[in-house]
């Protein structure tokens, strides 16, 4: 559920009408729902109620500070992957012992930089990065906690760009050379191992490959415990799918029913349970507001043509997904639709949103909503053709902030410099 619906046939975000926020931002923008992030927040948080557990939000998937802010205040921790990250995450109020830092090719900069800072730990991914961390570690004098990500070859039927659990895949060491590799951390200076990380794909639909590997976590559990090591926290990585089409049927489980089975599958070891949710918090909680700025009427078809493109939102280009796109003013029940290729203006015939996508009657002008925009939108958006980064803007009740505005173009190109020998 989310706070972006129909009043009164005008699309309002909670309490505010999403046309009045264009009107005074300018399309096109992203917009968040404060109440739906913290509501998304909060049933991971009363899913893991029964057991010792962290939250902590891939930040990956929406960065804006206000978002992180809002989102630790309510008590979640953070999941990073970039030095980048780490620093968002800390400049929105993070304290270091909430922050888990993830990834395949953290620098030693990056290392030395969460060390110096405070890090809850950070999930180590292979042996030389396992040296690495130690040798910085030690240099700074201070022990780096860490948990070791398996990979448990275990395909999450997912998108083929956000699979990474199975062996071909570039994450984690094999779950088969695990005791080896834990073996090897024990005795590295510096480390302290202190338990076990997965994260196997992303927009899974099914609990059942998650089952699969937590199962696999359970057991490489009991035989780390057996060869010494103490293991006392699991991470279980992120990954609950959401729905992105109104009336599918096929919706995912609900993050009460992850949590569930969690506990069934982990609850009797006694670790504390951490999980990295990023999209299902974050997906639905945002929309991405655009602009039509011609229909144009192609040899045997119709284009939509916005102000938003390729490189405000990329999902639709990278991997075909699908976001429903609605009207701003809410159509009569029961209008004749007609089918329209939904498109940008960028110099691509990749920069397209949708083919022949049912649509109300609509005209230039009119505004345009993509929801679940929340997740993996903002944060990949791009300055392609010199397209400024579009603003972002957060709703709470009845107000509404900027959170992040729109760059001029002088203070895009102004970033260049041209030397001076030119
Ligand atoms: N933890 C780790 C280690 C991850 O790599 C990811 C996502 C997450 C947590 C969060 O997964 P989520 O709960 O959001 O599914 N750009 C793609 C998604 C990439 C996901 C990358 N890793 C998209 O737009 O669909």
């Amino acid at each position: 559920m989310d706070h972006f619906l129909y009043r009164d046939g005008a699309l309002f975000a909670e309490d505010v009408p999403v046309a009045d926020i264009a009107a005074s931002v300018g399309t096109p923008f992203y917009l968040y729902s404060a109440a739906t992030l913290l509501r998304h927040f909060q049933l991971f948080d009363d899913a893991l109620a029964g057991v010792d557990h962290l939250v902590c939000f891939a930040m990956k998937s929406a960065s804006n500070q206000a978002i992180l802010k809002l989102l630790g205040d309510a008590g979640a921790g953070m999941d990073v992957v970039s030095g980048g990250e780490y620093a968002r995450a800390r400049a929105a109020g993070i304290s270091g012992n909430k922050i888990v830092f993830s990834g395949i090719g953290k620098t030693r900069a990056e290392m030395e930089m969460a060390l110096t800072g405070g890090i809850r730990q950070f999930n180590v991914e292979s042996e030389p990065e396992m040296l690495a961390l130690s040798a910085v570690a030690t240099d700074l004098g201070v022990v780096a906690p860490i948990t070791v990500r398996v990979n448990p070859d275990v395909d999450a039927k997912t998108h083929e760009k956000i699979a990474t659990g199975r062996k071909g895949d570039k994450f984690g060491i094999p779950i088969s050379r695990a005791r080896e590799i834990y073996a090897v951390a024990a005795k590295l200076p510096s480390l302290k191992v202190i338990g076990i990380d997965v994260h196997i794909g992303s927009q899974l639909t099914d609990l059942a490959p998650f089952k699969t590997a937590y199962e696999k976590v359970a057991d490489l559990t009991e035989h780390l415990r057996a060869d010494g090591h103490e293991i006392s926290r699991l991470d279980l990585g992120g990954g609950l799918g959401i729905p992105y089409a109104i009336g599918d049927n096929d919706r995912p489980p609900l993050p009460a029913q992850y949590g569930e089975m969690i506990i069934d599958t982990l609850g009797h070891l006694g670790c504390e349970i951490e999980i990295e949710p990023g999209r299902l918090i974050s997906g639905n909680a945002g929309i991405l507001v655009s602009q039509i700025i011609y229909i144009k009427s192609g040899e045997d078809r119709e284009f939509m043509i916005l102000d938003g493109a390729m490189n405000d939102l990329i999902r639709p280009a990278m991997y075909g997904a699908h976001h429903d796109i609605i009207p701003v003013i809410e159509p009569p029940a029961g209008v004749d639709k007609t089918p329209y290729d939904i498109v940008g203006p960028v110099c691509e015939s990749g920069d397209t949103f949708a083919k022949a996508r049912d649509m109300p009657p609509m005209n230039a002008g009119d505004l345009v909503a993509f929801r679940s925009a929340g997740a993996y939108g903002a944060v990949m958006s791009s300055e392609y053709n010199t397209r400024p980064l579009i603003p972002e803007v957060l709703v709470m009740g009845d107000q509404f902030a900027v959170i992040r505005p729109r760059p001029t173009y002088d203070d895009i190109i102004n970033r260049d410099t041209v030397p001076e020998w030119l």
